[in-house]
C-alpha cells in the first residue's frame, strides 16, 4: 500500500497528475528513513531535516511531524514490514504549466515503504569499488546539497558514469575539486596517521545523519577526525574508505578508481559499523513502546 495525501491506496492507484511540478520541475522533496524492528530510527532527525529541506524551497508541509510520523507507522504496518525503508516525497503539487509555486495549491504527499533487502554479504566482507567522476556535485548557491530535493539529475549523472566504470559509487568533488560526496551516500577515510577524515559541511554536502552519529562514535571510540577539505590523492592513499546512509549503514570500500585501498586486518570500519549496529539496538530499545 502506498500513502498518497491523506490515504492508503492500493500501488496500482497511488497516481499522480502529469501536471505535478515534482514530475515537471523536479519541484519537491524527499527524505529516507530505515525501520529496524518495527521502529524508525532517528525519525527526529528525519522528520527534522524534511522540515528544513521544505523551507529551503518555499514548500509548505501539510501536515505536522506527529502527523508524518503517524502516516509513516500506517503505511509501514499496512504492508506488514517491520524492517523496511520508507520514502516520504512531498511535492509543490499539479498546477499549470509555469515554475511559479502559486501556481500549485496542495502539495502531494506520498509515503511508499519497502521490505528491506540486505545488501549482499561480500560487499560489507570484501567492500565495493568506487570512482571519482567527472560529475561535480551541485554549486551550493546554485542548488544547496543540504536539500533532499527531487531534482536529483546532478547525482542521476554521476551515477551513470560510476555505472560505465563498473562502480558501485560515483564520488563528486565540488567545484573547487575537494572531494564531495557518493550520489547517495557520505564518505569517510582513515589516513595514514590513524585519523577518521570526512569532507566538512563548507565543501557543499547533504549533512547525512548516518554522518553525525559515525563522528560520535569516533569520539566515543577515541579515534580523531577531521572534517575539512580533501583531493582525490587522499582517498588514494587512505587506509581505509568506507561510505555511509541511512540504508547501508556503513560500507568498506576496496577501491577508489584504479587504487587499491590498503584495508588492513581488524580494520576500523569494521568496528565503526558494530558500533553503529550497537547504537541502533540501543535506539531500537529505547523506542519500542
Ligand atoms: N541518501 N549524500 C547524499 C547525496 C544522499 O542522498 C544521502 C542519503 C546521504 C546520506 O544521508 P543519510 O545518512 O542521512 O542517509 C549523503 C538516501 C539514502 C537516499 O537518497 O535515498
Amino acid at each position: 500500500m502506498i500513502y498518497l495525501n491523506n490515504k492508503l491506496v492500493p500501488e496500482n492507484k497511488a497516481l499522480i497528475s502529469v501536471f505535478d511540478h515534482g514530475f515537471l520541475y523536479g519541484d519537491g522533496i524527499y527524505e529516507t528513513l530505515r525501520i529496524y524492528k518495527g521502529v524508525i530510527f532517528k525519525l527526529e532527525e528525519h522528520v527534522h531535516r524534511l522540515f528544513r529541506s521544505a523551507e529551503m524551497i518555499g514548500l509548505k508541509i501539510p501536515k505536522s511531524a506527529k502527523e508524518i510520523t503517524k502516516a509513516v507507522y500506517k503505511t509501514v504496518k499496512s504492508n506488514r514490514q517491520s524492517e523496511a525503508v520508507v520514502r516520504i516525497t512531498i511535492s509543490r503539487g499539479t498546477g499549470p504549466l509555469g515554475l511559479d509555486p502559486s501556481l500549485c495549491t496542495i502539495p502531494t504527499f506520498v509515503i511508499m515503504s519497502h521490505a528491506f533487502r540486505n545488501y549482499p554479504a561480500k560487499y560489507y566482507d570484501k567492500g565495493v569499488p568506487v570512482s571519482i567522476v567527472n560529475t561535480r556535485r551541485n554549486y551550493g548557491p546554485a542548488l544547496d546539497p543540504r536539500i533532499k530535493s527531487l531534482n536529483f539529475l546532478n547525482n542521476v549523472l554521476a551515477k551513470i558514469e560510476a555505472k560505465g566504470n563498473a562502480s558501485h559509487e560515483a564520488l563528486m568533488m565540488n567545484y573547487q575539486g575537494y572531494v564531495a560526496e557518493g550520489t547517495v551516500s557520505n564518505v569517510f577515510f582513515i589516513n595514514r596517521n590513524g585519523v577518521l577524515c570526512t569532507p566538512g559541511l563548507k565543501v557543499g554536502i547533504l549533512d547525512g545523519i548516518t554522518r553525525s552519529i559515525i563522528l560520535n562514535i569516533a569520539g566515543e571510540l577515541k579515534i580523531k577526525t577531521k572534517e575539512g577539505c580533501f583531493r582525490r590523492n587522499d582517498l588514494y592513499n587512505a587506509e581505509e574508505v568506507f561510505l555511509t546512509n541511512t540504508s547501508m549503514e556503513v560500507m568498506p570500500v576496496t577501491c577508489v578508481d584504479d587504487v587499491r585501498i590498503g584495508r588492513k586486518a581488524g580494520n576500523l570500519t569494521g568496528l565503526i559499523h558494530i558500533k553503529y549496529k550497537e547504537k541502533v539496538a540501543e535506539y531500537i530499545g529505547d523506542h519500542k513502546s
